[in-house]
């Protein structure tokens, strides 16, 4: 199994370019199933959600073309499968995407439960509550979905949570419904709003993306086209925050500031020194950063998916504070790995208390989770030592050559097994 060993103390120096966002590029290549005609995706992370996407949508018969630069052509013309298989399913949620696709344009599909999930229950009665109301039969047996209709009807339908592939799911089925279709309390995520954007494209009648009211008026197919995936704003936030943290000059490139606004605001407040251009994003920092508290919430609030590496920020900065997580309820379990490089942090139900710490020390720590990953490969960048992370496949599921990037920065990472 691979792991991490990384040298800490050294400030970040350089430039990087941010790669396309895994949490657009899966949903968008599930939106080829809805098309008989190729779909090519431009930008697309070369990320092991993204491998086992294409190996999803290739066991259906959808034919692959990838090129060298991070191009992807799905062409869903022969789909001879409908069924999404638990082997896959239960490494990457996200395949719980094909569902609405399926069922809108072939008018079936089975699709493995996703099970549980190391950071907390995840369930998907949203996605079925929403496609039922779309005139699908829904029934769970043997751990699968197995829904079919004689087609699908525009309708209206209130999310009781709010939920990302939810809303992105019942989307791309409401395109080729029949009638109106109402997703009301929508997720508003930028990545929603890209997969709205892409599907437009493809000829889709798609109104609201980014509202918290998404109006899609049915159609009778949806062709193929060319679409650019927007940059990944959870990995533009990790290297914002890895340059902060190491006191680092660094410039992003290909980063989108309108997206990452949230997450910039937060560095600003903590007294990041941040200049933002036109899709680039730079730091020069000299001086230690101000601990600060904040809530996990939907878009626009801050993201789920920036906290344990902000977590990992206010370990080593100066004051207190206090980090609340309210999407998913056991999305603490970096905690106990931070606290092995000597951070000061206690855990009051979905409360976490930190006290900034002048310096960690280097340890032996275990990835636990996506995102707690890069919690650990943050503050192994500052800790005095040598950190060794196991178990980063984790972090290979949701960066791009992560080490190889950093490495270009100048830290001293380097991958070993
Ligand atoms: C997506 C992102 C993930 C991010 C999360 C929250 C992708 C591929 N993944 O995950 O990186 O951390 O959004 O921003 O885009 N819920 C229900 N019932 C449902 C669905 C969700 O109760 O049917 C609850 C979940 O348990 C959670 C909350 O809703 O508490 C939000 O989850 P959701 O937005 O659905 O997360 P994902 O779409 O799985």
């Amino acid at each position: 199994m691979d792991k991490l060993v990384l040298s800490g103390g050294k400030k970040l120096n350089g430039e990087i370019r941010i790669s396309g966002s895994k949490n657009a590029a899966l949903p968008m290549m599930c939106a080829a199933l809805l098309a008989k005609r190729p779909l090519e995706l431009k930008n697309v992370p070369h990320l092991r959600d993204v491998t086992t996407m294409l190996s999803l949508l290739g066991q259906m018969g959808v034919e692959v073309t990838l090129d060298e630069q991070s191009s992807v052509v799905l062409d869903a013309l022969n789909v001879n499968t409908l069924v999404a298989p638990y082997d896959l399913v239960k490494t990457m949620r996200a395949s719980i995407l094909v569902l609405g696709p399926l069922l809108a344009r072939f008018g079936e599909a089975k699709v493995s439960l996703p099970g549980g999930c190391a950071i907390g229950q995840r369930p998907v009665d949203q996605h079925i509550k929403g496609l039922r109301a779309l005139g699908a039969r829904i029934v769970m047996g043997r751990g699968y979905i197995k829904a079919t209709t004689k087609g699908l009807k525009g309708a209206n339908v209130t999310m009781d949570v709010v939920s990302v592939t939810g809303t992105e799911n019942l989307m791309m089925a409401a395109t080729l419904a029949e009638g109106q279709t109402i997703i009301d309390n929508a997720a508003r995520e930028p990545e929603v709003v890209d997969l709205a954007r892409c599907l437009i494209n493809m000829g889709a009648q798609i109104k609201g993306a980014g509202t918290k009211k998404i109006i899609v008026r049915g159609v009778n197919e949806l062709s193929g086209t060319s679409y650019t995936v927007m940059s990944d704003r959870i990995e533009t936030g990790t290297f914002l925050v890895a340059a902060t943290m190491t006191g680092g000059k660094v410039r992003l490139i290909n980063a989108n500031v309108n997206t990452s606004k949230v997450i910039i605001d937060k560095l600003i407040q903590a007294g990041a020194n941040l200049e933002m251009g036109n899709e680039v994003l730079s730091v020069n920092q000299n001086r230690r950063l101000n601990a600060i508290s904040f809530c996990t919430a939907p878009f626009p609030n801050f993201p789920t998916d920036m906290q344990a590496q902000f977590m990992a920020l206010n370990t080593v900065a100066t004051g207190k504070s206090c980090i609340e997580e309210n999407i998913f309820e056991n999305r603490f379990m970096h905690v106990q790995e931070l606290r092995r490089l000597g951070a000061n942090i206690t855990i009051k139900g979905n409360v976490a208390l930190i006290e900034g710490v002048p310096k960690l020390e280097a340890a032996k720590v275990m990835a636990t989770d996506l995102r707690a990953s890069a919690s650990l490969v943050l503050a192994g960048l500052v800790a005095d030592g040598e950190t060794t992370i196991d178990r980063i496949y984790h972090l290979d599921r949701g960066y791009e050559r992560i080490e190889e990037k950093l490495g270009n920065l100048g830290a001293r990472i380097k991958r070993t097994n």
